[in-house]
């Protein structure tokens, strides 16, 4: 691409006023006008923020970045747009990804900007970032935080999936308070996102499948030096790629989505991975639904021994040989010719990666586990569908028949759950309802609901539970989620009594609601919906143009996308 067909000459290269104004106000930033004029602007789209704290070493990551596209004759313009920390956002991360997507869309649309880094890290922070991005679709290049290192307490490695056990084991007096709070200090211990396959690790994994990062992005640990050679080696790249006009539609494809599910399977990645990829797929326009999911995941065997679907942690995932590793054993199913930001097909950049330890990385014919992915259920429960992680769920409990015990919303639960005179046993299932995009709202990850404490001193560990929330990608269990339609828009979800039979049956990807027709006819005549709907404000929009989540989440009116130039342009 020539300097006159970049899109920021159309700020700096104008005459007259425009140009004027345009330029001065980045001369008085002590900008020789010689950076900028001409040159790619690289935009370094950054989540850095004190309240996220998984990604508040990014503004270092951010200097390695403009060091590099410095170095490739590009100029680095740094901004901020909003960041969402996974621990501290009330009442729900997720009810404001889609609201940060549109700060990133209007931000790269809005300015005289290039090609554009995404900084990301904790979990929403990467969807937001490239969903936003990907309806503006100018040349991107993604960085991850990357993961914390691995924590230690009592001569034992921890990590994020330690919480819930924790969490058990003070409720059973196992541990102690003064103990569980010196877990902390030891679990999160360094920069970085949570260290085990969680969301966020999902996510990083997802934009190295998809090819919009370089080779190993998803696993190189955020304290490990190696992270700022990636980010420095970004910068170089994304300067090239803006000459080329490498856009995020030529590397979005259909097989580059269907690489994703495809790895997101073998690493027994998080059932957000679903939403999320489903709502960039629609902002890109690749047609994906959740049937592809259970498609692509299909005889896809769980490759990497990583929590909390196996024993380790993402830094032993990138000392084995990272994610191009995993690629590599994967060979024929994976679509080896889809393009990546560095240039080069997926198979080109795994074509010499080696497994360093078969501890952590298996083959395809010597699996962690056979079963991996995600595994859609349909039935009269769940119409549009759900999800499951057969990965992260008990064998026994994926065919089971049971009587529902049901919580109306998070607070039913929270009010009830250790009442002993709860009528639970080990056989019962568990249905929590308007924990769903719009009832929440939000979609709460509430879906693994802790069992109550006088099943868990008869050891039991596991229940079916199902919801129309989602799951924390650090969480296991035999967890049915994401439920569509939501019991908050009169899905049948919101239907089911304390009693009722449900058979899940995810062999043959069936959820049941054993209950007659007549019967669930009668109780949708007599539904009425429960849940606040907000009268102003984001809230308000949210929850009216919110869609279910078989499509995504994503807001109706923000599918697709409207390009890069900007329709009224002069001051
Ligand atoms: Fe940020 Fe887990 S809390 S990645």
């Amino acid at each position: 691409m020539g300097t006159n067909n970049l899109r920021s000459q159309n700020w700096f290269g104008r005459k007259g006023k425009d140009g004027f104004i345009y330029r001065a106000w980045m001369k008085n930033q002590g900008i020789p006008p010689d950076m900028f004029e001409g040159k790619p602007v690289i935009g370094i789209c950054n989540t850095w923020s004190e309240l996220t704290p998984c990604n508040a070493h990014l503004r270092d990551l951010a200097e390695m970045v403009k060091k590099g596209v410095l170095e490739a004759g590009g100029f680095p313009v740094e901004f901020p747009v909003m960041s969402l920390g996974e621990t501290l956002i009330k009442p729900t991360a997720m009810l404001y990804r889609n609201l940060a997507s549109m700060d990133v869309e209007e931000s790269i649309r809005a300015n005289p900007i290039d090609g554009v880094v995404l900084l990301c890290g904790c979990d929403k922070t990467t969807p937001s970032l490239v969903m936003g991005a990907c309806s503006v679709d100018i040349p991107t290049l993604v960085i991850s935080g990357g993961p914390m290192l691995k924590g230690h307490w009592k001569g034992k490695d921890i990590g994020t999936s330690d919480v819930w056990r924790f969490d058990v084991a003070q409720k059973l007096g196992q541990i102690t308070e003064e103990e569980f709070i010196e877990a902390e200090a030891c679990m999160a211990r360094t920069q970085g996102h949570c260290a085990v396959m969680g969301t966020a690790s999902t996510m990083a994994v997802m934009v190295e499948a998809l090819g919009l990062s370089l080779p190993n992005n998803a696993s190189i640990p955020a304290a490990d030096a190696r992270r700022k050679v990636l980010s420095q080696l970004s910068g170089r790249r994304i300067v090239e790629m803006v000459k080329e006009d490498l856009t995020l539609s030529k590397i979005l494809t259909r097989a580059a989505f269907e690489n994703a599910i495809k790895v997101n399977a073998a690493i027994g990645g998080s059932t957000n991975f679903v939403i999320h990829l489903l709502a960039i797929a629609g902002r890109i326009g690749v047609d994906l639904n959740l049937a592809d999911f259970d498609t692509h995941s299909q005889g896809i065997p769980l490759l990497a021994n990583i929590q909390p679907s196996g024993e380790h942690y993402l830094e032993d995932l990138y000392y084995s040989g990272g994610m191009p590793a995993i690629m590599k054993e994967m060979g024929s199913v994976m679509h080896q010719n889809a393009m990546t930001v560095n240039g080069k097909s997926i198979g080109e950049n795994c074509a010499k990666a080696e497994v360093y330890d078969r501890n952590i990385i298996g083959t395809m014919h010597k699996p962690f586990k056979p079963d991996s992915g995600i595994i859609v259920v349909t039935g009269n429960l769940a119409p549009n569908g759900a999800v499951i992680k057969p990965s992260a769920a008990s064998p026994h409990l994926l065919t089971h028949a049971g009587k529902a015990v049901v919580f109306e919303n998070i607070e039913d639960y929270h009010a009830r759950i250790e009442d002993p005179l709860l009528e639970i046993d080990v056989n019962s299932i568990m249905v929590l309802k308007n924990v769903g995009p719009r009832g929440y709202p939000g979609m709460a990850e509430v879906g693994n609901m802790a069992l109550p404490k006088k099943l868990l001193e008869q050891g039991v560990t596991d229940l079916v539970r199902i919801s129309d929330g989602r799951m924390s990608g650090t969480g296991f269990g035999t967890v049915v989620l994401h439920v569509s339609p939501e019991a908050a828009v009169g899905g049948p979800l919101a239907l089911v009594q304390n009693g009722d039979r449900i058979c899940l049956d995810v062999p043959n990807r069936k959820l049941t609601l054993e209950v007659s027709e007549n019967e669930l006819a009668a109780r949708k005549k007599s539904w009425k919906p429960t849940e606040k709907m907000e009268t102003r404000g984001y809230v308000h929009l949210y929850q009216n143009h919110v869609e279910q989540a078989h499509l995504g989440a994503d807001m109706d009116f923000l599918k697709g996308g409207s390009g890069s130039t900007v329709v009224r342009d002069s001051h």
